[in-house]
């Protein structure tokens, strides 16, 4: 959580992260720290989206949280319109990202996350050179 943290203070808007990792391996918890380094107020606490595939936050740039494990058609995003936005002012975190990563161009930050023996490793990963510089500066 505290590195989602540093990450989300350092972002100023059109990020797109896509958390890869097990059922259960943090990626809400990671999610929260981003929220909380975007400052999104306690009062919109962070919830799995897993039901709802979208969930926003309003904070300093608005988090847009995405859970692909259920969708079953990457249109139905499309058709929201969560590409279409005017980049600048918000966060995409995308849960289970595999089935829509094609539609992301290349550009966005993965976050890898493995749990062994209850240790939590994290790998970060990006094509994009602003995600690039962001990576190296956490
Ligand atoms: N960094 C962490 N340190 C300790 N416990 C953690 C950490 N991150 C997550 N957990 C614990 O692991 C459990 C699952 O976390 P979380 O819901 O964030 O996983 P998830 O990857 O989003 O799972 P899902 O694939 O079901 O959406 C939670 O009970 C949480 O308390
Ligand atoms: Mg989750």
């Amino acid at each position: 959580m505290s590195l989602g943290f540093e990450i989300g203070k350092m972002c100023i808007g059109g990020e797109n992260i896509c958390l890869n990792g097990n059922l259960g391996a943090g990626k809400t918890c990671l999610t929260r720290g981003i929220a909380k380094g975007l400052d999104v107020l306690k009062e919109y606490p962070v919830t799995s989206p897993t039901f709802t595939l979208i969930n926003e936050y309003p904070g300093r740039l608005l988090l847009i949280h995405v859970d692909c494990y259920r969708l079953s058609d990457p249109g139905e995003l499309l058709e929201l319109g969560l590409l279409e936005r005017d980049k600048n002012d918000y966060v995409i975190v995308i849960e289970w990202p595999e089935k829509i990563k094609q539609y992301l161009l290349n550009d966005f930050m993965d976050i890898f996350i493995e749990v062994k023996d209850e240790i939590r490793y994290l790998e970060l990963v990006s094509c994009n050179l602003h995600l690039q510089s962001f990576i190296k500066d956490l």
